[in-house]
């Protein structure tokens, strides 16, 4: 039998363009977890429905374990590591910092690029525009209303 070769797919990850060898049906989580160490998107249900794994793919957030990672050649993935450092956060995790918005801390990828995403189409969102939002991204420690005040926080940054 003859053995299909893995092909190359050319990737942009925060900002850098990087091969990686993969069927390109794999799961983008894989890739950004297991093949570039970007730890930041959480595997939880791997079914789309909990939010852990959100990244931005160009401004908009996605469901990295349910993208195929050769939906993303030629498009600009970026992860939680590509937001900010720790010395420099990203506006949005400044909030979360300042408002303590985290308790185990898994949701906490999604939330913030769910924000990001949020903020970057829409600077000013309403209350509800907010909630519907972050809606489909699963706290089970209820750390709700820190995570709430956080992103009216980071809504009133200027962009
Ligand atoms: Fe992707 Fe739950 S792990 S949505």
């Amino acid at each position: 039998m003859t053995q299909v070769p893995t092909p190359s797919l050319t990737l942009t990850v925060n900002g850098q363009t990087i091969a990686v060898q993969a069927a390109p049906e794999t799961p983008l989580l894989y890739i950004l977890r297991n093949d570039l160490a970007l730890n930041g998107p959480k595997y939880g249900c791997g079914l789309g429905e909990c939010g852990a794994c959100a990244v931005l793919v160009d401004n908009k957030a996605a469901r990295a374990c349910r993208v195929p990672v050769a939906a993303v050649v030629g498009k600009s993935v970026r992860t939680l590591e590509g937001l900010g450092t720790l010395a420099t956060p990203h506006p949005v995790q400044a909030a979360f910092i300042a408002h303590n918005a985290t308790q185990c801390g898994y949701c906490l990828n999604g939330m913030i690029i769910a924000t990001v995403a949020l903020l970057h189409r829409n600077p000013h969102p309403t209350e509800t525009e907010i909630r519907t939002a972050l809606r489909h991204h699963l706290c089970r420690c209820g750390a709700h209303l820190e995570i709430l005040a956080a992103v009216r926080a980071a809504a009133l940054v200027p962009a």
